[in-house]
């Protein structure tokens, strides 16, 4: 399985700390924010990884990641020169995925559990990785029917149809490049990583497994506190890199 951590976009809403650098290079505790979801994707035993970066901020990811040598792993870089949506990572990746299965998380998400039974128990289709939170709509947001099963997934509803939102971790077979590069923008001009959910959801092919432990999205700056505070006191010790 390949592995990409998508890290770009500008962070606007980090400013002024991400002028001049990257949120996923900024540091929580002890390590720089991207290191958590790489010790996410290496402790899964994935050792091939796209990074996708913004343009200005190539040389800074090159400098602290290098070949992927250090961490028992191959590093391929990719520029995405516009945020223009989550599920560009596939179509900039496509010859890097290889018609292999991939598994993408976002840079700024820094996931408690070990997911690699998980990850490594993908057996095609499409799974996502869902957590109960007490503010959905700032999230993809997963419908269970009473049996549990996956019926809808919408991406930040003014009005939730339940507590669980999509984290960003997401594992699909290789349709997922095709797939990715027929999406059209939604209203807000970026292609939408639910339109991929939802196109494995309706063929019945998308799992929807659910994350214990915690999980930070640390893309503001209560969030980017509460990771802070919680690599410190939490992650210590789940850290291999
Ligand atoms: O964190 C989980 C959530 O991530 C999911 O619940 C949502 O379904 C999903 O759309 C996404 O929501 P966000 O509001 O966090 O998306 P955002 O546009 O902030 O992008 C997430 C990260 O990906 C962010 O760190 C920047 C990076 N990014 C984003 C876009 C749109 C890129 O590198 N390139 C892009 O084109």
């Amino acid at each position: 399985m390949r592995g990409i951590i998508l890290s770009g976009g500008s962070a606007t809403r980090l400013r002024p700390c991400t002028k001049v650098t990257s949120k996923q290079l900024l540091p929580i505790y002890n390590r720089p924010m991207i290191y958590y979801p790489l010790n996410t994707l290496l402790k899964a035993g994935i050792k091939e990884i796209l990074i996708i970066v913004a343009p200005e901020r190539a040389g800074d990811y090159l400098n602290l990641l290098g070949s992927g040598k250090e961490f028992g792993a191959k590093f391929t870089y990719e520029i995405q020169d516009k945020p223009t949506g989550l599920p560009d990572a596939f179509v900039i990746g496509e010859n890097f995925i290889d018609q292999e299965d991939v598994c993408m998380i976002l840079g700024d998400n820094i996931f408690e559990d070990d997911l690699s039974g998980e990850i490594k128990g993908f057996n095609g289709g499409g799974k996502v990785f869902a957590k109960e939170v007490p503010d959905p709509e700032r999230f993809g947001v997963v419908e269970f029917d009473k049996d549990r099963k996956a019926i809808s997934i919408e991406e930040k509803p003014a009005k939730p149809k339940s507590n669980y939102c999509v984290t960003g971790l997401y594992i699909y077979d290789k349709r997922v490049v095709e797939v990715a590069k027929n999406l059209k923008p939604s209203p807000r001009g970026e292609t939408e990583i639910v339109d991929l959910h939802n196109w494995y959801l309706k063929k019945g092919e998308l799992e929807v497994a659910v994350v214990k432990g915690e999980w930070i999205d640390a893309g503001t700056f209560d969030s980017l506190l509460r990771a802070q505070n919680f690599a410190k006191e939490k992650m210590q010790g789940k850290m291999i890199i």
